[in-house]
């Protein structure tokens, strides 16, 4: 397990988080190529994971009822300065209007031999915030004897129970780094964002799993910042 707590500054107020994580030789040139832009498809040659889990913690972040009707080509990911950026196009913008968010901010947590881990912070028009982000790792499987009972039904209906799982005890374990020791739930009805339940503040989650890795990331407004609307 990996883990760490970090403070980063946004645009404006935050109003989602996402997190993707893909095996490096899942995203293979052809399904690069119906996916990305032609500008991506080169650039991204050496490494096609990294748009792509952009794109999903992108759609996690920004959230809205189209996320699997998403413009993906729209969704231009960059590399510059050291860092990728998202250029949403005007058919990406749209939906990001329609979903109130203004700016998104991406890191890319992890690249390894194995996967790589990139992570979306959406904010909404407002002053500048500063947020409290904590992410930990679990391998699939784990011991995951800690899960109450809504955590494991909703593990044993979704199809890798085992990853699924995995996930819950990453977010339990960034929620003990986030707040001190404290325990939180996670509530995840299908095909919608997860929640952190027993949060002190108003907290942000997202989860994602591979066959061997789970990851979490909780985020929450650094306190004396604006709470969330
Ligand atoms: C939400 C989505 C990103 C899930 O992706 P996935 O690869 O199946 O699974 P991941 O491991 O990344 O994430 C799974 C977790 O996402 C969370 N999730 C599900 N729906 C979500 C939503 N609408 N918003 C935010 N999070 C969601 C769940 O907590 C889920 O974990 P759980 O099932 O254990 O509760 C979905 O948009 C999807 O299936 N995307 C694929 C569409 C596509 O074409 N992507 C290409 C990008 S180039």
């Amino acid at each position: 397990m990996t883990s760490a707590v970090a403070e980063v500054s946004l645009a404006g107020p935050l109003s989602g988080v996402g997190v993707d994580v893909v095996s490096i030789g899942r995203v293979s040139a052809r399904l690069a190529r119906a996916k990305f832009s032609a500008e991506e498809v080169e650039r991204f040659r050496g490494r096609r994971e990294l748009p792509f889990a952009a794109r999903e913690a992108v759609l996690k972040a920004v959230g809205g009822p189209g996320i699997l009707r998403a413009p993906l080509r729209d969704m231009v990911v960059e590399w510059s300065a050291g860092a990728l950026r998202l250029r949403p196009g005007p058919a990406y913008r749209e939906v990001m209007r329609r979903e109130g968010v203004a700016s998104v901010r991406l890191a890319v947590l992890a690249v390894s031999p194995a996967h790589v881990v990139v992570t979306a912070l959406a904010a909404r028009d407002g002053p500048p915030s500063r947020v409290r982000v904590a992410y930990a790792t679990e391998p699939v499987p784990s011991a995951a004897d800690d899960l109450d009972d809504d955590e494991r039904a909703a593990c044993l209906s979704r199809p890798d129970p085992r990853a699924s799982a995995a996930a819950r005890m990453a977010a339990h374990a960034a929620g003990r780094l986030l707040f001190a020791g404290a325990t939180l739930r996670v509530r995840a009805p299908r095909d919608r964002a997860p929640e952190a339940l027993g949060a002190p503040t108003p907290t942000w989650l997202s989860l994602a799993h591979e066959r061997d890795l789970a990851i979490a990331l909780l985020a929450h407004p650094t306190p004396g910042d604006r709470d969330p609307a």
